[in-house]
């Protein structure tokens, strides 16, 4: 574990905006905060980037304090600086002495990575929400953090935008730590290795999504098809990891046993049976069902 809490508890007057939460997060893992307005996300990072302390509980970290980084859930930055000099700043706030020629470099490679290669060296006082936000995880990941506290940072981005936020995100995986919060469980259900979900300050439950999933829903894969689906109806009646299938009209709807089995197979079984796959992907429903019998 790169992160522990125990107990972790912040009170603001008789209200708890946490309360005792007990946080595990495995290094080098993706770990995705999901939980309603109000549920204490933005405190409990807050509280993992030392900006806020909490009311009691203990906090352990095993990464280098100072390569801990925070992306605020509305980074703000001084208007009169171009893009460029805001990822160079902190670029240069965290860089042990390197050459000049090697963090400007850095600094290029992390505005082109985040999107912004282009108003690089405009104000940032004409940037968009949405660019400002990419601004703000350039600046994030530009001195190569150890464990990155991300507030909801996709929020304010168009599809092309969020997408590119999960794969930098997934990118990250294996070499950071990735504590995240967001609202939108698809994103969650896509990059995380692991959930919390909090509501009202209590962590409800944190595991893996196959966790959550086990024993309250059976876990099932809609497959869309343009052609092909009786074949692939019939090779996949044939495996023994598939509970069930029901065709409707331009998509299969495939039961599993585990998620894990159909990670591995379903898309062999299909390509073998010659179908036409439009998209293929767990139903939404479960995590959203789930997810919601568990804050409601
Ligand atoms: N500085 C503060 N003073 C008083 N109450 C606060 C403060 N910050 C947060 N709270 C309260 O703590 C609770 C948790 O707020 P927090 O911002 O952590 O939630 P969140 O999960 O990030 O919500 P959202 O999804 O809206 O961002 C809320 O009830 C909020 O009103
Ligand atoms: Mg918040």
């Amino acid at each position: 574990m790169i992160l522990e809490t125990s107990g972790l508890t912040k009170r603001y007057g008789t209200h708890a905006a946490l309360d005792g939460v007990d946080l595990r997060v495995p290094a080098g893992s993706v770990y995705g905060l999901v939980g309603p307005n109000g549920a204490g996300k933005t405190t409990l990072l807050g509280i993992l980037a030392g900006l806020r302390r909490p009311t009691s509980g203990d906090i352990r970290v095993t990464a280098d304090r100072r390569r801990i980084a925070i992306l605020p859930d509305t980074p703000q930055f001084d208007p009169w600086l171009t893009g460029r000099e805001v990822v160079s700043l902190a670029a240069h706030l965290v860089a042990a002495p390197t050459p000049q020629s090697a963090v400007a470099a850095r600094v290029d490679a992390v505005l082109a990575d985040s999107g912004l290669a282009e108003v690089a060296d405009r104000r940032v006082g004409g940037y968009s929400r949405g660019m400002l936000q990419r601004l703000g995880l350039a600046a994030t990941v530009v001195g190569d953090p150890e464990l990155l506290l991300l507030d909801e940072p996709a929020s304010a981005l168009d599809p092309v935008g969020r997408r590119e936020v999960l794969n930098l995100i997934s990118r990250l995986r294996g070499h950071a730590t990735v504590i995240f919060s967001s609202h939108i469980l698809a994103d969650v259900q896509e990059v995380c290795d692991r959930i919390g979900v909090l509501r009202d300050g209590r962590l409800l439950f944190q595991g893996t999504i196959e966790d959550l999933l086990v024993g309250r829903a059976t876990p099932a894969y809609v497959v869309r098809l343009r052609g092909g689906a009786q074949e692939a109806e019939a090779g996949l009646r044939e495996q023994p990891w598939v509970t069930e299938v029901r065709s409707e009209p331009g998509e299969l709807l495939v039961g599993v046993r585990t998620v894990a089995e159909a990670e591995r197979n379903l898309a062999g079984v299909l390509a073998a049976a010659g179908a036409r796959v439009i998209s293929l992907g767990p139903r939404e429903a479960d995590l959203e069902d789930v997810f919601l019998e568990l804050i409601s």
